[in-house]
Order: C-alpha cells, then sequence, then structure tokens
C-alpha cells in the first residue's frame, strides 16, 4: 500500500520534471533562434551600410579633394620589392597618378632577385609593366641594386644605407613628400619596416630636405585586412589622409598584379581579391613627437 503511494508520487515528480526540462530546451532553443536572427540582421544591416558608405565616398566624392595631402608637388614612393606598389600602395599611386598637380616617383630598393636564374631582370620588367599600368613611367622609377640590400635572411638591411639612398633620391630628385611602409610594414616583413626606420632617422635627425614631409601607409589588423571595401567606414574614422578608389579602377590594381607574372601565385591571387589595400590607402605623417613618444614608450 505504501510503496504504491510512493510508486505514484515518484512517477509525477519524473512526470513535471521532464515537462520542465523540456520547457527549458524550448525556451533555449527560441532564444538562440531569435538571438541568431538578431545578429544576422545586424550583420547585414552593418555590410549594407559599409557598401552604401563606399559607393558614397568612392563614386560620388571620389573627384574631390577630401582626404588629400594637399601641398604635394612630387612625390616619392620608397618600397622594398617589385609587387610591393601593387600590393600594397595600389590606390595612392592610382588616385595620385591622376592628379595634374602631383609628379609620381617610386623607388624599390631591391629586385627582389632570389634565385640563381637571374630573376632580377625580370622582376625589374615586371615592375615597369607593372607601373605602367598604374601610371608611372619607366623614366619615373628607380630599381636599386645595392650590394649592401641582398635580398638574404642572413643579412639584416641597414638602416643608414637605406637612409642615404632615400635622402639621394630626395635631393636629386627634389622630392618634397615621400610616401613609404610604416612600422609594421603591413605584412610584418622586415626589409618593410627597415624602410620605416630609415625614414623615421631622417625625421629624427632632421636631414629631409627642407619643406619635405614623410607618410607612412597605415598597417592595420589581419581581419581589417582581408575585409576588402568593409573596411572603408572604420579606416575612413580613424584616418586623416586616405586614398579610396572604385571598383573598376581596383581592376586596373589586378591587372597591374598580373604583370608580375613570376610572382603571380594562388596566394596573390586571393589577396588581390579580398585585400582592403586594393580599394583603400590610409596613410600617416611621420611626425618627430610620435617618434620621439614610440622611442619612450620602447624604453
Ligand atoms: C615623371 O617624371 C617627370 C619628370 O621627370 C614628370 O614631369 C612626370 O609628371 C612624371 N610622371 C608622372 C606620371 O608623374
Ligand atoms: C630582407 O628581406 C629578406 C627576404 O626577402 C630577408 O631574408 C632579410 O632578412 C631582410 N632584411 C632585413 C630585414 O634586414
Amino acid at each position: 500500500m505504501i510503496s504504491d503511494i510512493w510508486c505514484e508520487l515518484y512517477e509525477k515528480l519524473t512526470i513535471t520534471l521532464k515537462d520542465q526540462f523540456d520547457i527549458l530546451v524550448e525556451e533555449t532553443k527560441k532564444y538562440f533562434l531569435e538571438s541568431a536572427n538578431q545578429i544576422g540582421i545586424t550583420i547585414l544591416a552593418y555590410l549594407l551600410f559599409c557598401i552604401t558608405f563606399y559607393y558614397v565616398i568612392a563614386y560620388l566624392k571620389g573627384g574631390s579633394d577630401y582626404g588629400h595631402i594637399k601641398n604635394m608637388k612630387r612625390v616619392l614612393f620608397v618600397t622594398a620589392h617589385p609587387d610591393d606598389e601593387c600590393m600594397f600602395f595600389g590606390p595612392a599611386i592610382l588616385k595620385l597618378s591622376q592628379r595634374s598637380d602631383c609628379e609620381l616617383f617610386l623607388l624599390c630598393l631591391s629586385t627582389g632577385f632570389r634565385n640563381k636564374y637571374n630573376q632580377g631582370s625580370l622582376r625589374k620588367n615586371e615592375l615597369w609593366d607593372s607601373c605602367d599600368i598604374l601610371g608611372i613611367p619607366e623614366g619615373n622609377i628607380t630599381v636599386c641594386q645595392n650590394s649592401l640590400l641582398p635580398d638574404d635572411p642572413a643579412v639584416h638591411w641597414k638602416e643608414s644605407v637605406i637612409a642615404d639612398i632615400i635622402l639621394h633620391h630626395m635631393e636629386s630628385l627634389m622630392i618634397d613628400t615621400i610616401i613609404t611602409f610604416d612600422k609594421f610594414g603591413v605584412s610584418r616583413h622586415a626589409n618593410h619596416s627597415s624602410i620605416f626606420y630609415a625614414t623615421a632617422y631622417l625625421c629624427m635627425e632632421k636631414k629631409l630636405p627642407e619643406n619635405s614631409k614623410a607618410y607612412a601607409l597605415d598597417s592595420i589588423n589581419i581581419l581589417r585586412k582581408y575585409s576588402s571595401l568593409f573596411d572603408v567606414p572604420i579606416s575612413y574614422l580613424l584616418s586623416s589622409y586616405w586614398y579610396i578608389i572604385t571598383l573598376k579602377q581596383a581592376r586596373i590594381i589586378q591587372k597591374a598584379m598580373k604583370a608580375h607574372k613570376t610572382q603571380y601565385a594562388w596566394f596573390r591571387k586571393l589577396f588581390i581579391i579580398f585585400s582592403r589595400y586594393v580599394v583603400i590607402n590610409t596613410l600617416k605623417e611621420i611626425e618627430i613627437v610620435d617618434l620621439e613618444l614610440d622611442l619612450l614608450l620602447n624604453e
């Protein structure tokens, strides 16, 4: 008799517990679905916002001077390897080459010569082809073949050697603006950073020709780096100078990249599709105060 009552009670208890559990599962499911829905809608809205923003800036405002560095007439881009110019500096080069008030020059510090098959001259030709597409004529390009700057893992590029080369070029070409990598060099390639440090050295020592300025290309985190035009709003908010191009112009950069035949490997094809450096470049002036602060923080 007593055991019967217990049995009944036990059954009831398990049933209510089971019900409770089912309700909990149901509620949780609903909650997750709703959240997923909301997140999905938010992401979609953000992507749409990015596309609209990009469209307005690149297509409607594209012709204006907004974001352009004022007062530059003779501009020198300094890169480390042939193909840096279109992998990283494409939008700036393309935009500036279309201006009548800017004359462009490129200094590439190595031929990217890496093996015994004498790829050096091959890559130089590729660089000329690529720049021809981007709008810098062969006569405005210098490729260094300095034995002090070998493309060799065992050799550290001396900043003082680079600084001398840059200074020499700025003086002989009467350059008023140089544009190069920042200290992270976009891809953290040590050669890119060495150019920044050489330039920073020239700034700190006040060795840059009078009235000339130096600008560095912003490096960004990997997520932003590969989000193509979806990075445009953030870039725009965070920087003072920018060059944004239309998708049609971005195809010119892709074409220029193809001119680097020996380098056109699958990962570069992917890069050129997803990279934000194919639609937008943001720049920051290299200033002594910032450099000093940096030194202080690193001490
Ligand atoms: C190339 O350099 C010359 C001067 O040497 C200059 O007149 C010309 O504008 C430059 N080309 C471009 C595309 O900037
Ligand atoms: C320059 O680049 C090469 C690879 O391309 C690297 O092996 C070398 O260490 C670099 N030199 C530096 C950072 O000084």
